[in-house]
């Protein structure tokens, strides 16, 4: 299909006005409702993603401890795994009651457990099915929430810019009109989801190329991206950019966001964002669950500043974790920080790293 075809096409095109975006990746163990609650204190514009879930896993397993979340997580995205049309249609109605902003589908995780069950990254050598999936979701909710489409490049020798353009093509007219592009291809067979993050080489061009043949589609780059220069590059260029693990493992990056990026008066500040995490610690101990649970998401608020790998230390003692209320573990990692003005080694990288 020719691009111009495909855009006569798109069933709803995209307004050309529609603000950038900045979201937090879906990333597996990582990104739960506790992960996403600590980044919500953070940034209050960006967008952020469940881990992916399976459509068995909704479809058999316990639905609420999936898809639960709290009202604060606005705007949250759930990224689904599956490529049952009809299942999938399911899945997009509970995303619809559970009160999700979007639903995404993963087309880009390449794990071998993944393409055992046929969806992720392998769907992008089914395009036509792809497009019948995103229809079925949209059909399902009447266009109540946005479908959105999470993919690479290529996967394996298909890593030619035709390839992942076609597909694009193809899956718009199922009614798609947003991409998240991780801008490498995925090599499934021989190396590990982790390799696969970091080998294939990123080709953000190929983006901006879609963006060019696709002008009523959006398309949010991911890859590789780790500070907020970089994203100040890209931002003009793309409709929006995701960024995955330099959120989670440089989380004050995002303090920036708001005001920089997304129009957003905000000026957070890491005491507040530390002491709100406590309440929250707190309350959900009270519901019995352990702190560790949503501590480790937390561990590196403080980094890049002083005494933060002494603050780490302390939240991170699993004997303390489990023997100390909350507020006193809190107070003594504070406690720890500040006896520490100027440790080596936790001083902030160079100031543009995370500018
Ligand atoms: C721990 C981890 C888990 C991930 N899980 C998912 C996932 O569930 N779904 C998905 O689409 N991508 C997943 N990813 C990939 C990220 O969403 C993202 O595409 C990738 O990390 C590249 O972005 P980055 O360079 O900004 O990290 C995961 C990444 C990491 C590090």
């Amino acid at each position: 299909m020719r691009s111009t075809d495909i855009n006569d096409a798109i069933r709803t095109p995209a307004p050309a006005t529609q603000p950038p975006r900045l979201a937090v990746a879906p990333m597996l163990d990582w990104t739960d409702r506790h992960c996403r609650y600590f980044h919500r204190a953070i940034s209050r514009g960006a967008l952020l993603y469940t881990e992916m879930v399976t459509t068995g896993a909704l479809m058999h397993g316990d639905v609420p401890r999936h898809l639960d979340f709290s009202a604060e997580e606005h705007p949250v995205a759930l990224q689904l795994g599956g490529s049952d049309p009809a299942e999938l249609a399911q899945c997009a109605r509970l995303a619809q009651r559970w009160g999700y902003d979007e639903v995404n589908l993963n087309c880009g995780c390449p794990s071998p457990r993944v393409q055992r069950g046929a969806f992720g990254a392998c769907l992008m050598a089914e395009p036509g099915l792809v497009r019948d999936c995103v229809a079925a979701m949209r059909d399902a909710i009447g266009g109540a929430l946005p479908v959105t489409v999470k993919h690479r490049i290529g996967i394996d020798h298909q890593d030619s810019y035709g390839f992942v353009r076609d597909f694009v093509g193809t899956v718009a007219a199922g009614g798609c009109d947003t991409f998240i592009v991780h801008a490498r291809s995925a090599w499934l067979d021989g190396l590990s989801p982790k390799q696969n993050r970091d080998i294939p080489p990123l080709r953000p061009e190929f983006v901006l190329q879609l963006k060019r043949d696709f002008p009523l589609l959006r398309f949010v780059l991911n890859g590789g991206i780790r500070s907020n220069a970089e994203i100040a590059q890209w931002l003009p260029q793309v409709d929006g950019v995701m960024v995955g693990r330099a959120a989670y493992q440089t989380p004050w990056m995002m303090a920036e966001w708001d005001a920089r990026f997304l129009g957003i008066d905000a000026a957070p500040q890491r005491e507040a964002v530390e002491a709100r995490m406590l309440d929250y610690i707190a309350g959900w101990q009270r519901r019995g669950l352990h702190p560790q649970a949503i501590v480790r998401h937390v561990l590196n608020l403080w980094k890049g500043e002083p005494g933060a790998r002494l603050w780490r230390h302390v939240l991170g003692d699993a004997a303390l974790l489990s023997s100390l209320p909350v507020p006193e573990l809190f107070e003594r990692a504070r406690a720890a920080r500040l006896s520490a003005p100027h440790e080596v080694g936790d001083q902030p990288p160079a100031a543009s790293a995370c500018a």
